[in-house]
């Protein structure tokens, strides 16, 4: 493998695999984002010229996807609209990138028989009730929630049927609730450590009881890395990291962390349909292909992150106001 188009290399987890790539392999990357609202490409700088080829555009544009795809050995498909409150307000995005960019680069990779892996999430198996001793496997019924989480699992039922009826050579993962430097600061923990450094007041939906499972951004770098590299064609794996901890229980660390007062966040309108817990058995990726992920320290990772939000404020403010208007739109 000498070459991967990287999809959504400029939002929060294909950047980082970007960087992941740079420092592990030999590879020649090209980067192929819309640089929508998500997308940053600060989040790329630094990375020498000579590896990395940015090309701004849409993954359902089939002219510019073939000729991208044509050029490459292998694809890894990152780019998505990517959050659920933005899906449970304006769904038609979701279909667009999820479902119609999905199958587009499919169509082509199909065409030109490349190596393809489809990033994907935990959120295509719905939820598990908080007392549940079980957690989501490979072989875990689909049952998602929310429009983001269909046009996930839409597009995970594409890849498997590009690779049964067409013989695509593909692999899936889907992975837990990431958390690192450079995330959109409309997600949870970054909103929460932005409002802090803003002076204002953190938001914790209903009551905060529901559980995610985090795993380190860069640990799902290396995951991927791993897949595409060793991964049986055809195969799901599963990323997590043993992560488990309800929303009340991050915000908690947060605050202290932060030196705020234990109590000091706002309890908002509940999001509809909220999953309750999500919870990963990545047995088969260790068994397999060896894998463990390497940032074991939640509150470790969590202080670093912060640090990153006070140290790079020029990052996120200028999208801080047009996130918040939006959340208070939709009365969160
Ligand atoms: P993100 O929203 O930070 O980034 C998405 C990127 O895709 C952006 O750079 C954006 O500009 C680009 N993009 C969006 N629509 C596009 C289009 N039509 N054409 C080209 N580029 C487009 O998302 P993220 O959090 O980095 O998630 C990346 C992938 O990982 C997604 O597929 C998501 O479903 C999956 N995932 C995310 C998490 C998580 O915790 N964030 C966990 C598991 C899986
Ligand atoms: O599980 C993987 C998924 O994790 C990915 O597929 C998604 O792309 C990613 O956005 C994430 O989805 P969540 O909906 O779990 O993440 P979010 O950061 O939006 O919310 C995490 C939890 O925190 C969730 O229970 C909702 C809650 N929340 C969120 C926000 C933004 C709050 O309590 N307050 C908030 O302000």
């Amino acid at each position: 493998m000498r070459s991967v188009l990287v999809t959504g290399g400029a939002g929060f987890i294909g950047s980082n695999f970007v960087h992941h790539l740079v420092a592990h392999t030999d590879v020649d990357i090209t980067v192929l984002d819309a640089l929508t609202y998500a997308g940053d490409l600060r989040s790329l700088a630094g990375l020498p010229g000579n590896r990395l080829t940015f090309v701004r555009g849409d993954i359902s544009d089939a002219e510019l996807v073939d000729g991208l795809v044509a050029g490459a050995d292998a694809v890894v498909h990152f780019a998505a609209e990517s959050h659920n409150d933005n899906s449970l307000a304006e769904p038609r995005p979701f279909l667009h990138t999820n479902i119609v960019g999905t199958y587009t680069l499919l169509e082509s990779a199909r065409r030109h028989d490349r190596r393809f892996h489809h990033i994907s999430t935990d959120e295509v198996y719905g939820d598990l009730e908080l007392d549940d001793p079980g957690r989501f496997t490979e072989t875990t019924p689909y049952n998602p929630s929310s429009p983001y989480s269909a046009t996930k699992a839409a597009s995970d039922l594409l890849v498997r049927a590009w690779m049964r009826s067409f013989g695509l050579r593909a692999t899936i993962s889907n992975c837990s609730n990431n958390y690192g430097p450079r995330q959109h600061i409309e997600k949870f923990i970054p909103r929460q450590i932005t409002n802090v450094l803003r002076g204002s007041r953190p938001k914790l939906y209903g009551q905060g009881r529901n559980v995610r499972d985090w795993v380190h951004v860069e640990d799902h770098s290396s995951a991927v890395l791993a897949i595409l590299e060793r991964g049986r064609i055809g195969e799901t794996y599963l990323v997590g990291a043993d992560g488990e901890r309800s929303n009340v229980e991050v915000l908690a660390t947060i605050l202290r962390l932060m030196d705020q007062p234990s109590d000091a966040y706002d309890l908002v309108t509940d999001r509809a349909g909220h999953d309750l817990r999500y919870a990963i058995d990545w047995t088969k990726l260790r068994e397999e292909l060896g894998w463990a992920p390497a940032h074991r320290d939640f509150e470790a990772g969590l202080a670093a992150t912060i640090e990153w939000y006070r140290s790079n404020e020029d990052w996120w403010t200028g999208s801080k106001d047009a996130t918040e208007d939006f959340y208070r739109s939709v009365g969160k």
